[in-house]
């Protein structure tokens, strides 16, 4: 029975080679399977005799077993390193410090834009919301600038294909002006309100984007002047920019829903504008066809309005130089904000 030992120490030295449990169980087979080397042996037990077929078998079912005992711990050591190669290679390290999530901060427009509204809150206006897709009635006509006027190409605009649905033309709102009429409509008189937002033109260049931000002022009362507007607005930019130090000018200009309408400038005592008159906002008194169209008497009522670019806000407070940063999404450049 040489032999048998022989095959028992081959078998489990064959299955000790192997790597994976496939290849174990081809092994297997070639010892175990039907035509395996202990099977034949097995199967040749038939010819001999009785007392030597017991003998036989009794040694070969002993090797047989072995054999299995072998199998079956070479079948267990292999899916242990299955597993075990399996976990190293999905391991997490639990004690790397963590990428964090990245804190969002608020854009720079839009912290303009909650400063105007906090200000504006402090000296009794309202804050008001309205469309961005408006009628060419609330955006042109209600505001004084009649049908073909000349004043309409002033602002090149984004039309709309549908008309609204008692039949006017739909455009992007080129300026937050459209919101005086909405809001007067509305509330009636006396009228205090700014109205902050989103603005389009057909525009773009260092200095304009097709989509840019405005705060719309407008504050109508019975005796609300020209010397009202000067010092809400100088009040105004003296809190925005935080300083007593900057002059304001408003020099004549025109607006067709304004009259007399006026420019304001302002000049900083110091930092890199100082001394430049700088633009900063449209304005002037309300015109009376535009206060008519508020559904008010022009006799009655009279006040200012003032349409003002938060971009060019922000840029003065910061001193950020081209406008298409607050555009292009650049956290170098966002990221000194947040
Ligand atoms: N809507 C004007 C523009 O976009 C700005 C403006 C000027 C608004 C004078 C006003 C105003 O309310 O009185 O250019």
């Amino acid at each position: 029975m040489n032999d048998l030992e022989k095959i028992v120490s081959e078998a489990i030295d064959q299955f000790a080679s192997t790597r994976e449990s496939a290849e174990l169980e081809r092994v297997k087979a070639s010892y175990l399977g039907k035509a395996g080397r202990l099977t034949e042996m097995l199967k040749g037990l038939g010819k001999l005799a009785p007392e030597a077929r017991r003998e036989s078998g009794a040694l070969i079912n002993a090797a047989k077993e072995r054999i299995e005992a072998a199998l079956t711990a070479r079948r267990a050591a292999i899916a242990l390193a299955a597993l075990e190669a399996r976990l190293a290679e999905e391991s997490l390290d639990v004690t790397l410090p963590g990428r964090g999530r990245g804190r969002g901060g608020i854009h720079p427009v839009i912290r303009t834009w909650q400063r105007v509204e906090a200000i504006f809150r402090s000296i009794g206006f309202d804050v008001a919301d309205g469309p961005e897709i408006e009628s060419d009635w609330y955006n042109f006509t209600a505001l004084n600038n009649p049908e073909n006027h000349p004043a309409r190409s002033m602002q090149d605009t984004f039309y709309i294909e549908d008309k609204d649905s008692s039949g006017l033309q739909l455009l992007l709102r080129t300026h937050t002006s459209p919101m005086q009429v909405r809001y007067a409509r509305q509330h009636r008189a006396p009228v205090k309100v700014i109205a902050p937002g989103r603005t389009y033109r057909v525009d773009s260049d260092a200095t304009h984007s097709p989509m840019f931000h405005q705060v719309e002022g407008l504050w109508i009362d019975e005796h609300i002047s020209f010397a009202d507007l000067k010092g809400v607005y100088t009040d105004f930019l003296r809190r925005f920019f935080e300083t007593d130090d900057l002059q304001v000018r408003f020099r004549p200009s025109f607006f067709p829903f304004t009259e007399p309408s006026a420019e304001i400038d302002m000049m900083f005592a110091d930092g890199p504008n100082k001394g430049k008159w700088l633009e900063i906002s449209g304005s002037g008194q309300v015109h009376p066809t535009v206060v008519r169209n508020f559904g008010l008497e022009p006799e009655r009522y009279i006040g200012f309005a003032f349409g003002s670019g938060l971009e060019r806000l922000t840029m003065l407070r910061y001193g950020i130089n081209d406008l298409r940063l607050f555009f292009d999404g650049d956290l170098r450049f966002l990221r000194q904000f947040a």
